[in-house]
Parts: structure tokens; sequence; C-alpha cells
């Protein structure tokens, strides 16, 4: 696939990302939130946050779905969406843009909601200045 995703893909991603959301395990938080990443082969990834009583054991959605996405063999992710509930839609966390980060630096973003208000961002605007594999 090039860089430039197929609307209809884009699509899939944002309802794959909308159902795994109703997966979220946040009885804490009550935030629930969905990731779907769309790999260079047009494969979507997705995670869901997952909390733990244990409060600093939490998992976010955007790393769980990086992880969906390595165990699947492919890494290489031209977008990922986030879902969350809020008005307007959440960005991604520090911690993920970080992990995010690794898998492609230049990936767009859609953070959207139920009401689809989407925003699309860069990821490297998100996070300048990153610090990566070649940082040292
Ligand atoms: N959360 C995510 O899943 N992704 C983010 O980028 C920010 C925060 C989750 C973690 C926690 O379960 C809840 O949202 C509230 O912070």
């Amino acid at each position: 696939m090039s860089r430039e995703i197929p609307s209809e893909l884009i699509e899939e991603a944002v309802a794959a990302a909308l159902r795994v959301r109703e997966h979220a395990y946040a009885p804490y938080s009550k935030f629930h939130v969905g990731a779907a990443l769309i790999d260079s082969n047009g494969g979507i990834h997705v995670g869901c946050n997952v909390e733990n009583a244990s409060y600093g054991l939490t998992n976010c959605a955007e790393r769980a779905a990086v992880a969906a996405a390595t165990s699947a063999g492919n890494r290489d992710i031209v977008m990922c969406v986030v879902v969350t509930e809020t008005s307007p839609p959440a960005a991604p966390c520090g911690a993920c843009r970080q992990v995010l980060s690794e898998c492609d630096p230049t990936m767009r973003i859609l953070t959207t909601n139920p009401q689809r208000e989407d925003t699309w961002h860069m990821l490297a605007d998100l996070l300048p200045h990153a610090f990566g594999p070649t940082s040292f």
C-alpha cells in the first residue's frame, strides 16, 4: 500500500476502533478508549485500554494496538485511529506518542469520538524532537 490511505480503509479502522472500545476494561477511570492501527499492507490492528486495581499497571489502548501489530508481524504503521468519548476527542498520551513514534514517526493520527468529531494530527507534530533508536 502507498502512504496514501484509501478512505474506505480509514472508515474500516474507525469502525474497528469504535468496536474494540466496547471491550475496554476501565472500571476505575470509566474512560473507555479504542485504538486501531493501519499497517503498510492495509492490515488493521486494534487495542483497548486495560486498567488494574494497581493503577500504575494500566495499559493504554494505543500501546495495546502496537502490541497486537507487533504480534501480527507488521510494525510499519501508517495511521492510528483513537476513539474516546470526549468532545473534543482526546489525543494520545505522551507514553503512547513515544511508543507509536518507534513504529513510524511519520504516521498520521485521527482522533475521534462516536459523534465523529474527527481531528487529524501528524505524530511528528504531537511529539517533536522525539527520542528514538538513533538518539544514542
Ligand atoms: N488512556 C488510553 O487508553 N490512551 C491514552 O492515550 C490516554 C489514556 C487510558 C488509560 C486509562 O485507562 C484511562 O485512559 C484514563 O487515563
